[in-house]
């Protein structure tokens, strides 16, 4: 028998769309973001630039949203010192984290006031919720970046528990390389991390979670999809949601506001601010 639908499929073209997500995964640099958002990325790519010009446009975004806070070096760097958690005592371990948070550009920017920001927020969403700051809190950490890395200095009340999600595939591998050695004795059972991409449903609207954090993404996320803070917002399930955006530019030469573009994602997915407050260059909205 002549033509066997596998080797016909096999010589079909390709969409566009389709097409420029092969030649981004191929990229060593976007090869490990999540398809869903390469796929997003590319359509947004052809229909803004057409054939031509798509394939920078999308590497452009992609830098915008993922790559522009981890170059490969940092990354590789960040490897090395993950890895090497598993052999290093307690001390040693929180010096590997920091370093690891070093290295990343907005996890590097709290790290001055890093439990002092965690406190604030713990203690603003638990008046949102009405509970003590001692009680447990369940955890979603949409886009979460190396936050994981973070664990040992956010002082979740016992019996918490942790998840982070991200759609750049690097950041997952080297939290979950770290995840068995960092020292979070409070939490009732293993933080988890995953690779997902938040602008589809089942990331954001996963589990039974009491506080969903959005640190330091809201703006990126609109400039690839306007209306897509509202509609996260929208779809997070969790009863508090706590959404940050940096206050100064990456090169720390601008001066951010991003307050209008937080009313309207609260706005549009139906939350209303309970707390407000600006620390080490992240200014951060508290909503039920
Ligand atoms: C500025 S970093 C913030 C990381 C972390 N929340 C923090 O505050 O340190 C933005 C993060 O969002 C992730 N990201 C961007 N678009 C995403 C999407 N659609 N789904 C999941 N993660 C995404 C990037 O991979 C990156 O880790």
């Amino acid at each position: 028998m002549s033509g066997e639908p596998s080797s016909a499929a096999a010589r079909e073209p390709l969409a566009p769309d389709q097409e420029l997500v092969r030649a981004l995964q191929a990229t060593r640099k976007y090869g490990r973001v999540h398809p869903g958002l390469l796929a997003r990325v590319a359509r947004r790519a052809l229909a803004g630039h057409g054939r031509r010009g798509a394939l920078k446009a999308a590497k452009r975004a992609l830098h915008e949203l993922a790559g522009a806070f981890l170059d490969a070096d940092s990354c590789r760097r960040a490897e090395r010192l993950a890895r090497s958690l598993a052999t290093a005592g307690a001390e040693r371990r929180r010096e590997l984290c920091l370093a690891v948070l070093r290295l990343h550009a907005s996890s590097a920017e709290r790290l001055p006031a890093v439990e002092a920001l965690y406190e604030r927020v713990w203690q603003a969403a638990a008046d949102a919720r009405g509970v003590p700051r001692s009680a447990p809190v369940r955890v979603l950490d949409l886009a979460c970046g190396l936050s994981p890395f973070a664990l040992p200095w956010m002082g979740l009340a016992p019996g918490s528990a942790y998840r982070g999600v991200d759609a750049d595939g690097r950041v997952v591998d080297l939290a979950r390389l770290a995840l068995p050695f960092l020292a979070v004795p409070a939490l009732n059972a293993p933080p988890q991390v995953e690779a997902g991409d938040v602008l589809e449903p089942p990331a954001a609207a996963c589990g039974r979670f009491d506080v969903a954090v959005m640190l330091k993404t809201l703006p990126t996320l609109e400039r690839l999809a306007p209306g897509a803070g509202g509609d996260l917002v929208r779809r997070t399930a969790a009863p508090v949601v706590v959404i940050s955006t940096a206050t100064g530019s990456l090169g720390g030469g601008r001066r951010l506001r991003h307050d209008e573009l937080i009313e309207r994602a609260l706005a549009d997915g139906g939350r209303r601010q309970a707390a407000r407050f600006e620390m080490a260059g992240e200014a951060v909205v508290v909503a039920r």
